[in-house]
């Protein structure tokens, strides 16, 4: 509170200043990658592992959203994406990196989300629309404060309409995430226009007259970023935002009533924000944001021995917190029969700012997305929106340079759950033996357990797909699966992700280290073991005995 006014007094610009030349160049050295340590021995081996799955104990009906994505105008996100004068990858609607929306496509990634994030609140979004030659460059008024590397100069040629480009070679829903901060109602309210306005609207023609006649038909609209931090642009109270957003969601869906809104919610870190903005503006949302990075320790030194795996990895357990104090704090407030769900369009482990241009994930990092999906899946009535933060070159998922691109393991652990689950979630109970981990930044202390489970079935229920992550750093996980109402045929595939070592990463030079494997299985039955290896994720698919 102290700080917020302080801000609200003198203004954002000391504070960053503050921020980004005494707390930044602690956090920018680099402390995090170093080699592979066997710093820690592998210790005894954990006591074999037990899995119960009732195939008929349906949590309930996953949401491809949460297989999404999300976007930015911070390092070289975009230019990952629409690299117009890049002469070395071949190029698509004269920008369009074809490897990248190749290895996009590999995802199945159900929504994207852009222009941000933080930046989306000082987003002008004419500055991004007609003939790319007439868009005037300028210097990216958000991430600027923190250097070229994560802030530098825009020219506005990937703008809404590039954005949609983009999005229709991907087959995905687009999101857009206009400028509470810094914008009006109006300029909202022309923006939905501009997407989903018909010819004969003054928008609508715009769009049409820059070459894309047939309306965009957007659906997701978020109302502001991170609204409530004094990091945004027009952070605000929560019952200023409430009676502000009411203004936008009015503006805007006198354009589009079916529009779907996102608004800004947060979790215990801001205790009475959602209490205060679902009283006053519930009605008018239809999604409540969320974002986690764990453990957002900037300043922390990080290295790829065993501690600082599992502290990673318990990132995920904190996430599941989370999500169920917000699931609480709105059925306090809106009833169980109006059930708001909760839009995660930001989530990710960040313990450095290094990470915003250089991208390096290794195994542990790939385990901890695991780990969170296996906590959406736990919570699907809760999250029917998820967007990992974010897609290309900032904390990413793929990598790229001026000629090549790789997918890292964060990638590929996505890639087994939006491939692999059945549209529906199955409890399951689990018993392995537990480690203790610490109290970390935003991650509280903790029992992570070895064995994470989450199970799928399709809408036949013919079709079962167990998703089993052995976090252990060194030892296999012999488990024992017990199924109940669903007897599977013997053989079964079986898609493993893993590498040599819990810090094994994919580089330029060496893209398949961290790989997955496709294996087939044949003993399974209604009771059956399977070993996890160490530090890996299975998904084992089991086809229902005729
Ligand atoms: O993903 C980077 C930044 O993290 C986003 O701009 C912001 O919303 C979050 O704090």
């Amino acid at each position: 509170m102290w700080l917020f006014r302080r801000v609200a007094k003198y203004g954002r610009p000391p504070v960053m200043l503050a921020y980004r030349f005494l707390v930044l160049p602690l956090g920018l050295f680099k402390t995090y990658k170093s080699p592979s340590q066997t710093d820690e021995p592998a210790g005894p081996p954990p006591s074999p592992a037990t899995i119960s799955i009732d195939a008929s104990n349906i949590i309930g009906e996953i949401n491809p959203f949460i297989y999404g994505g999300f976007i930015e105008f911070i390092g070289n996100c975009i230019e990952g994406i629409w690299d117009e004068n890049n002469q070395n990858v071949p190029l698509i609607h004269g920008g369009l990196r074809q490897d990248v929306l190749e290895k996009i496509r590999g995802l199945n990634i159900s929504v994207i989300r852009w222009p941000g994030g933080c930046f989306s609140d000082i987003y002008r979004w004419k500055d991004g629309i007609g003939p790319r030659g007439d868009r005037k460059p300028g210097r990216n008024k958000f991430w600027h404060w923190f250097g070229p590397k994560i802030g530098h100069r825009i020219d506005n040629h990937f703008g809404m309409d590039e954005f949609m480009l983009f999005i229709g070679e991907l087959d995905t829903e687009p999101y857009v995430n206009i400028n509470y901060g810094s914008g009006t109602p109006e300029e909202a309210r022309q923006w939905v226009e501009y997407a989903n306005g018909d010819e004969s609207t003054e928008f609508g023609s715009f769009r049409a007259k820059n070459g894309h006649p047939k309306p965009y038909n957007v659906k997701i609209w978020g109302i502001a970023n991170e609204i409530y931090g004094f990091h945004e642009e027009g952070y605000s109270t929560a019952k200023d935002y409430a009676h502000g957003y009411i203004k936008f969601a009015k503006a805007m869906r006198t354009v589009d009533p079916s529009i779907k809104l996102v608004a800004v919610g947060t979790d215990f870190s801001y205790r009475n924000w959602n209490r205060i903005l679902l009283g006053i503006a519930g009605e008018y949302i239809d999604y409540l944001s969320l974002h986690i990075y764990t453990p957002l320790r900037f300043i922390d030194r990080i290295s790829n021995n065993v501690k600082d795996y599992y502290r990673v990895i318990a990132g995920a357990p904190e996430f599941e917190r989370r999500i169920k104090w917000v699931e609480a704090s709105i059925v306090e407030v809106m009833g169980e029969d109006r059930k708001i769900p909760i839009a995660l369009d930001e989530w990710g482990a960040w313990w450095n700012f290094r990470q915003l241009f250089e991208s390096y994930a290794t195994l542990r990092d790939g385990i901890f997305a695991a780990s969170v999906f296996e906590v959406f899946h736990r919570n699907v009535n809760a999250v029917e929106m998820a967007n990992y933060a974010q897609i290309v070159n900032v904390i990413p998922l793929i990598v790229t340079n001026e000629a090549d691109s790789y997918h890292n393991p964060i990638y590929l652990a996505f890639q087994i759950f939006s491939k692999y689950s059945e549209p529906y979630a199955v409890a399951s109970d689990v018993t392995c033996d537990t480690r203790t981990t610490p109290k970390w930044g935003v991650i509280s202390e903790g029992e992570l357990p070895y064995l994470g489970c989450s199970v799928t079935i399709n809408k036949v229920r013919d079709k079962l797909v167990i998703f089993g992550i052995n976090r252990h750093h060194a030892h296999n996980l012999p488990t024992a699966v017990a199924l109940t109402n669903f007897k599977p045929n013997s053989t079964a595939i079986v898609f493993e992700l893993n590498g040599p070592s819990h810090s094994a990463y994919n580089s330029f030079d060496n893209k398949e280290i961290v790989k997955i494997t496709e294996k087939s299985f044949n003993s399974a039955s209604s009771e059956f073991k399977y070993t996890f290896p160490a530090h890996s994720l299975t998904s084992i698919v089991l086809q229902k005995e005729k």
